[in-house]
């Protein structure tokens, strides 16, 4: 066995490298890298990629080498001049506090006081629907997740206000997704309309939350939102966030806390209403548990096929479809030698698709998942969160919301393709339908809102 393997290359065009195939079809590309081995370098212009794609190697990213590894520039650049430094983009020591300050607040006991608002909102979308109406379900979604990330954020309602600050973070989200894109980009410093765009929406944003916390520090409330659980964390030696500091990770926890989940909610109806023998299994399930009374914090470990279904579709379309890391040192991963700066890549689209792990990859089959299959299954070839120190904070909160949301809506409603609509996953910041997902609702019967 050699001490080093030689990493294939995908040089593409002589100049531009594989830029042009990428941004054409990321996801089908990066199906196609994994034709040439568990890992490959990908050529981006001047820069090096190296893809990886095996558990073995993302663990030895994610965790073994875990402080070998930062945020690559790109995102440390997209998100610069919007969120600063916070705990997606941070590394080090500064990450390392920011960790440690915030994981109390998204603790399982301190988020499953969510559960009701979760539950709250869900039903009043569900309000807006009527049997066989089409409905937009991935703005429903949205829609939903947003309303409850700014409730348990700020403990406020969505009413007009907060509607408008809602839609700048949208357009926010928009743009930095559009930066993230891009290996080239102009310096933010530069008054491109673009840039005047999102420092114009970003002041407004940073006001408004300035805004809470000048009343909630006026007030001393608890009120058992997020924002009161940052406002309260302290280090060991006392000292907590500044106001900053607080507006930086709240941007933060916005961008990453709402579409995410909207659009994995939006995949579940998707697949489920392509595969009516898993619906009628959730279905089953909710009515035993639930019947026509509102779902609770304490039914969820009596609804495990609804955390098989949203696991399911977390490995079939993954809403963060990708992410990356630059080597600060020279390190080793597998039998591979990488050089200090190199960047990593991995995708829990292409790892989900892997029939090594995952037999009959495109079958939408929740019982991959029941406890005795999922314990077949390697560790690190189911990261949609990620994994080791940098998993994702809101996890939990994320499966707890999905869960909940899914149960709510299948006790009511079901739904169908029209026959003419295509539509299929393709890659913004996060994974999204190209055509968006207008689905037929279908009143399961004259079952009571509650
Ligand atoms: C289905 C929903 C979600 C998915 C698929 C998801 C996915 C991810 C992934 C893959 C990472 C790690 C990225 C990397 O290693 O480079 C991450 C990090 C993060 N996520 Fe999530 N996320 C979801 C929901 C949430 C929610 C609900 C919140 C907050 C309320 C959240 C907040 C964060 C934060 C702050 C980080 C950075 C953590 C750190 O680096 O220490 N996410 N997420």
């Amino acid at each position: 066995m050699p001490q080093q393997n030689e990493i294939p290359t995908i040089r593409g065009h002589w100049l531009t490298g594989v830029i042009k195939e990428f941004n054409a079809d990321s996801l089908r590309f990066l199906e196609k890298a994994t034709t040439y081995g568990d890992i490959v370098k990908l050529k981006f212009g001047p820069f090096n990629v190296h893809f990886i794609n095996h558990p073995d190697l993302v663990h030895d990213v994610l965790v073994s080498n875990a402080s070998r590894f930062h945020k690559s520039f790109v995102v440390k650049r997209s998100f610069k001049d919007v969120s600063g430094e916070n705990l997606f983009t941070s590394d080090s020591e500064f990450w390392k506090r920011q960790r440690k300050l915030m994981q109390p607040a998204f603790h399982a006991k301190s988020i499953g006081a969510y559960a009701d608002t979760m539950v709250d909102y869900a039903l009043a979308e569900i309000e807006n629907w009527s049997d066989n109406a089409e409905v937009d379900v991935d703005a429903a979604m949205t829609t939903v997740t947003m309303n409850i990330i700014t409730k348990t954020m700020f403990d406020t309602e969505v009413g007009d206000e907060t509607r408008a600050v809602g839609e700048s973070f949208t357009r926010l989200l928009q743009i930095v997704n559009n930066r993230v894109g891009r290996i080239f980009d102009f310096p933010h410093w530069l008054p491109t309309s673009e840039n005047r765009e999102i420092h114009r929406l970003v002041d407004k944003l940073k006001a408004m939350i300035q805004g809470f916390i000048d009343e909630r520090r006026a007030s001393r409330d608890d009120k058992g939102d997020l924002l009161a659980m940052l406002l309260m964390a302290q280090d060991g030696d006392g000292s907590g966030m500044s106001d900053e500091q607080i507006i930086n990770e709240m941007l933060t926890i916005f961008g990453a806390g709402h579409e995410t989940t909207a659009y994995t909610l939006t995949f579940a109806w998707y697949a489920l209403a392509q595969n009516p023998t898993v619906l009628e299994k959730l279905q089953q399930e909710v009515d035993t548990v639930l019947g026509n009374r509102r779902a609770t914090l304490a039914d969820l470990p009596n609804l495990p096929y609804s955390e098989m279904v949203i696991k399911e579709t977390l490995r079939l379309y993954p809403p963060a479809w990708g992410f990356t890391r630059n080597a600060i040192a020279a390190v080793k991963i597998g039998d591979y030698a990488l050089p200090k700066g190199a960047a990593v890549m991995m995708s829990p689209w292409t790892m989900g698709r892997d029939a090594r792990w995952y037999p009959q990859p495109l079958d939408f089959n929740p019982e991959r998942f029941s406890p005795e299959n999922e314990a077949t299954i390697p560790r690190y070839a189911f990261i949609p969160f990620g994994g080791g120190p940098r998993v994702c904070i809101g996890n939990q909160f994320a499966m707890m919301e999905a869960r909940l949301i899914l149960a709510t809506i299948a006790q009511h409603y079901r739904f169908t393709l029209k026959p003419d609509f295509e539509t299929e996953p393709i890659r913004a910041f996060t994974l999204r339908p190209s055509n968006g997902m207008k689905l037929i609702a279908h009143t399961r019967e004259a079952i009571p809102v509650l």
